[in-house]
């Protein structure tokens, strides 16, 4: 055994060393030379074999070899972990060249923005925007309003009923009772907008809907002033003429009474199931006020008279927005509200 075998083996290791491929491959290589059982290790073993005074020499060529090996695995050691952190690096990269996903931007509800555009038109007119409570007590939402107990328009309203026998409004007018106390009389040029509550649900009646209460009281107010204002307003709503009718109907609290009509926006009036076959969709509901709804706020029905209106919000934005199934407006499906944006 001469010298050329420390030579040979420092070939193979540094060639070995020179083409792992990752930190792992290398410590394998590691192991192989300089491990406890390497192979650097077996020719120091060897030394006890040599003639006395070629063993200093020979046992400093090991130990260069094994300091040589050790070095070289280092530096290629930090040769493969920056290279691999370059690799996990771009792995990780984010390239801040692509475009972006863009975010997309929230927007009004269709109702909210039907029931500002209402009151503005009103607001415009110089009618006075008013608020009353989602519960409400029966005198305010019936015994007021000239519905006494065993009205049988009581049934009409599906009430929700609270168990202390409190109730969730069926409808704005209500407000009309406070709004009067509140302000002591007329004039009243007053409208509520808010949130009413029936049992009902289908295509055109959801549990929750909304409404625009109208009223006013001066004196000399008469049923023109009624359909005058009503007109224009839906002229003005809808920015385009409609075909109108009032027809004759019956609330407690107004006398006379009607409904305000508009032609089916979806089938022009030929009938269609939105309009359940009439060619009308029922917009409002009006009447000249009671004088006993009156004479029970303390204004004398001999001076003042008075208009009472209202309105389903959800049917106006149904015929603006052409929308066909009322309980749309409410699933908060994001795909039809943004439609509206
Ligand atoms: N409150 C009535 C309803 O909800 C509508 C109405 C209001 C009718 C004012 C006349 C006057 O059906």
């Amino acid at each position: 055994m001469g010298t050329e075998q420390v030579d040979q083996i420092r070939r193979a290791a540094l060639g070995a060393i020179e083409s792992v491929g990752d930190a792992q491959e290398l410590d394998a290589v590691r192991v192989e030379y300089l491990g406890r059982k390497g192979r650097v290790k077996a020719l120091l073993a060897t030394l006890g074999h040599l003639p006395e005074a070629e063993r200093p020499a020979r046992g400093e060529a090991i130990n260069a070899l094994k300091a040589e090996l050790a070095a070289a695995l280092s530096a290629r050691h930090v040769v493969l972990s920056g290279a691999e952190r370059k690799r996990a690096e771009a792995r990780a990269a984010v390239d801040v060249t692509l475009p972006g996903r863009g975010e997309v931007a929230g927007a009004e509800h269709p109702l909210k923005t039907t029931l500002k555009r209402i009151e503005r038109l009103f607001v415009g007119a110089g009618f006075e925007v008013a608020e009353g409570p989602e519960i409400e007590d029966e005198y305010y939402n019936f015994e007021a309003l000239n519905i006494p107990p065993d009205h049988p328009a009581r049934a009409m309203h599906d009430t929700f009923y609270l168990a202390d026998g409190r109730l969730l409004r069926t409808h704005t007018s209500p407000v009309q009772i406070r709004h009067i106390k509140k302000i002591g009389g007329p004039p009243v040029w007053m409208i509520s907008p808010g949130r009413v509550y029936r049992r009902d649900s289908d295509l055109t009646h959801t549990p929750m809907f909304h409404q625009i209460e109208g009223l006013v009281i001066d004196e000399g107010i008469h049923m023109g002033h009624l359909k005058w204002v009503l007109g224009e307003f839906i002229k003005a709503f809808f920015e385009c003429e409609l075909d109108l009718r009032f027809r004759p109907s019956y609330f407690p609290f107004t006398e006379p009474s009607a409904e305000l009509d508009v032609a089916c926006v979806r089938c022009d009036g030929a009938g269609c199931r939105v309009c359940s076959g009439s060619g009308w969709l029922e917009v409002l509901g009006c009447g000249m006020v009671h004088p006993r709804v009156l004479a029970g706020v303390g204004i004398d029905p001999e001076r003042y008279t008075g208009f009472a209106f209202g309105m389903g919000v959800e049917r106006l934005a149904m015929l603006r927005y052409r929308v066909e199934d009322l309980r749309r407006f409410f699933e908060n499906d994001v795909r039809f509200l943004a439609q509206f944006a």
